[in-house]
């Protein structure tokens, strides 16, 4: 995975259907998806429960383009090896799960994948700046994680601005997270994000059945990303 700041568009699939996954990802990925976002919970760190490793690892053969895990689990040290043998490229975990993140990026990178580190909206950017040099990405939770289709929390936008200036040249991302549509991706890329999870935004009114709705809502998404860019330089 080489690094660049071309705009990602990636749909979290936790708006999927769950009776047909293999058939969801194929048609996101068909329809312009850049990665696929799964959304991993254990109603204890967030009032909800997704996806264990067995689940992540029967979604493997099936995504073409890079798996991104979002682990919203606490204690999350105990299955970071379990989620890089399922498969997944990029593992992302809260900085909130636990006393020592500086360890848990330490353990994500010694299985080779991707390591990302996740700030609730009630954690400030500051928050990670010991935390640089071990990470891959960084992603700014602009709704309280647990569910889809919450409204986009705004001062996210200000926290992408600060953690941007911080970042400077290190081949970091900047991920953003909840409420992401084609209104409010747009600010956001203007802030220095360059990669946006959408449940919601982008799986509203299609199916595997009718996937060329997929399609257009992603490159809704795209296009109001693109134009902000192009307007801010
Ligand atoms: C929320 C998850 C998100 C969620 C986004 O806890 O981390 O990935 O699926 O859904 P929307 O785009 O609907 O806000
Ligand atoms: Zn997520």
């Amino acid at each position: 995975m080489p690094f660049d700041r071309s705009i990602k568009i990636a749909p979290s699939i936790l708006s999927a259907d769950f009776a047909d996954f293999g058939r969801e990802i194929r048609a996101i990925e068909d329809q312009g998806a850049d990665w696929v976002h799964v959304d991993v919970m254990d109603g204890h760190f967030v009032p909800n429960l997704t996806f264990g490793p067995p689940a992540v690892k029967a979604f493997r053969p099936h995504v073409k383009t890079v798996m991104d895990v979002h682990l919203m689990i606490a204690p999350v040290d105990p299955y970071i090896e379990a989620y890089a043998a399922a498969g997944a490229d990029i593992i992302t975990a809260h900085l909130e799960a636990g006393p020592h993140p500086h360890r848990t990026l330490q353990a994500i990178r010694a299985t080779g994948r991707k390591a990302g580190i996740s700030l609730n909206p009630g954690t400030p950017a500051g928050a990670i700046s010991e935390l640089l040099d071990l990470v891959d990405m960084v992603l700014v939770m602009s709704v309280n994680p647990g569910f889809g289709g919450q409204r986009f929390i705004p001062a996210s936008i200000e926290k992408v601005r600060q953690l941007r200036a911080m970042i400077g040249d290190r081949p970091i991302h900047i991920q953003v997270d909840g409420g992401v549509d084609p209104v409010t991706v747009g600010p956001l890329v203007a802030a220095g994000a360059d990669c946006f999870v959408a449940g919601s935004a982008v799986f509203k009114g299609g199916s595997v059945d009718a996937p060329e709705v997929y399609g257009a809502n992603i490159r809704a998404i795209r296009d109001a990303a693109e134009g902000a860019r192009v307007a801010a330089e």
